[in-house]
């Protein structure tokens, strides 16, 4: 694997990862961004905060999750291996901790979609997926399971994913999907545990 022409997407990745920061839909380095590349798959570092994460900072994967060259990849990386070896409509995943999306993934319900704009994105609801612990398989494949053909899914009691075929498409789904949950916040008066066993 040619490591070296990968630059200018490793560009693109970091760039993506700061966006999410700036937006408020990561904090820290509490979530991750992957794009695949041919048999490449380009991916965050774990535990370096988004405001230091340049294109030096992102590794390369193949599709078997191991490292070329330098650096750690997330600790999500078998969430996103496993999303990209399922997913061939998929070029880039999003996994962010954004909080009214996590909050409500903390229900470990499915989300519904309020608005007429977000149904033609997500459907009616945005499932989620069985609970595992971080980092591990058995969360990349019950992800993977939730997941199916949609654009987004919640991850029990840890956070969502959003995936497209570019990585602007993928922040996209990221960024409605955290809007879709707060307007269900604003529209339900903020009752959601009124409804839903924590
Ligand atoms: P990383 O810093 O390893 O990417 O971990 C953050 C995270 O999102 C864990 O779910």
């Amino acid at each position: 694997m040619c490591t070296r022409s990968l630059r200018p997407f490793r560009v693109k990745v970091a760039q993506a990862y700061r966006w999410l920061g700036a937006h408020g839909l990561i904090t820290g380095s509490s979530g991750n961004v992957s794009l695949r590349v041919g048999d490449a798959i380009l991916i965050t570092p774990t535990g370096v905060p988004w405001e230091e994460v340049g294109p030096g900072e992102i590794v390369t994967l193949d599709l078997a999750g191991r490292v070329h060259g330098r650096g750690f990849p997330s600790s999500e990386w078998r969430l996103h291996v496993a999303i990209h070896r399922a997913r061939t409509d998929v070029r880039a995943v999003v996994h962010t901790h954004s909080p009214y999306a996590t909050a409500f993934a903390c229900l470990g319900r499915a989300l519904p979609v309020l608005p007429d704009e977000g149904k033609i994105l997500f459907g009616s609801e945005i499932p989620v997926a069985e609970h595992a612990p971080p980092g591990t398989w058995e969360l990349a494949h019950h992800a993977v399971v939730a997941l199916a053909d949609r654009r987004a899914v919640l991850l029990s009691h840890h956070g969502a994913v959003a995936v497209g075929p570019t990585l602007r498409h993928a922040l996209l789904h990221a960024e409605k999907l955290e809007e879709t949950a707060r307007l269900f916040f604003l529209a339900s008066g903020g009752m959601v545990r009124s409804t839903f066993t924590v």
